[in-house]
């Protein structure tokens, strides 16, 4: 044909998920609703059909886990994965291990909104007084990188694209141009970046586009440009009324209820 197809799905519900806490590099579990997410998107998956030649996914064990959960459904568990920290979640900086809700009862809504959504405006910086500054900084999982002297202390949505952005262009788009068929397994803001990126979203648009947990989502690109064709552009796989409330539902993490 003339297409290429990708699938790519955010981590199922994180335990942090759960306590509606900002995570970014917090190296957060899967709740039991995020495993059970998982084994879901996995079903989904072999029901249409779908087989993979390859994965990608964060260094983050939600979205490992989540990974693993979809491809022991699928009976492919023998696929290569590569693991790269470039597909993290973006950095959430001081704001890491903070209640979402406590955060709007004490900068307001409007701030809120802006540190998790506007395209350029950073969260502020993780500081050592952060009960999870050691935790992320020390983890052997980032021996590959990022080096100690470019480890962030926070990202926008911005930054996080200036990091993803690379491995996208320089590892997956040549294996999408072998034909391989390719599962992404990251994270609401990592995944927002490729989804900018590959929709040419302005910075405006971006902020209105919440991902969901566990719901795969196929990018059918034209085989020239690797660019979505018609229709082509982020193609859940879930019931459109079931998408949109989990999206709604991510917005108004920082309403209350
Ligand atoms: C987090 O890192 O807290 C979430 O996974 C993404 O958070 P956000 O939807 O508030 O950007």
């Amino acid at each position: 044909g003339n297409t290429y197809k990708i699938i790519m799905v955010r981590h199922g519900e994180s335990e942090w998920n759960q306590k509606n806490l900002f995570c970014g590099w917090y190296n957060a579990d899967l709740s039991a609703k995020g495993v059970q997410e998982a084994q879901s998107a996995g079903k989904a998956l072999k029901q249409a059909g779908h087989k993979f030649d390859l994965a990608y996914t964060s260094v983050l064990m939600r979205a490992n886990k989540t990974l693993d959960a979809i491809l022991k459904e699928l009976g492919q568990q023998n696929i290569p994965i590569q693991k790269t920290w470039r597909l993290n979640e973006r950095h959430y900086g001081g704001l890491t291990g903070l209640n979402k809700l406590d955060t709007v009862a004490k900068y307001g809504e409007e701030q809120v909104a802006i540190w998790r959504r506007s395209f350029n405006v950073p969260p502020p910086a993780i500081t050592p007084e952060n009960p999870y500054y050691d935790h992320i900084i020390n983890d052997p999982i980032y021996n590959d990188g990022p080096a100690k002297n470019e480890f962030p202390m926070f990202e926008s949505l911005e930054l996080t694209i200036k990091r993803t952005l690379p491995f996208w262009n320089d590892v997956i788009v040549p294996q999408i141009k072998t034909g391989k068929f390719i599962l992404i397994a990251a994270h609401g803001n990592s995944l927002r970046g490729l989804v900018k990126h590959l929709d040419n979203m302005s910075n405006e648009e971006i902020m209105q586009l919440n991902l969901p947990t566990g719901i795969p989502f196929m990018y059918t690109l034209n085989k020239s440009s690797l660019k979505p064709v018609e229709g082509g552009s982020l193609q859940f796989l879930g019931d459109p009324e079931t998408v949109r409330k989990a999206m709604e539902d991510v917005a108004n993490q920082i309403k209350k209820k």
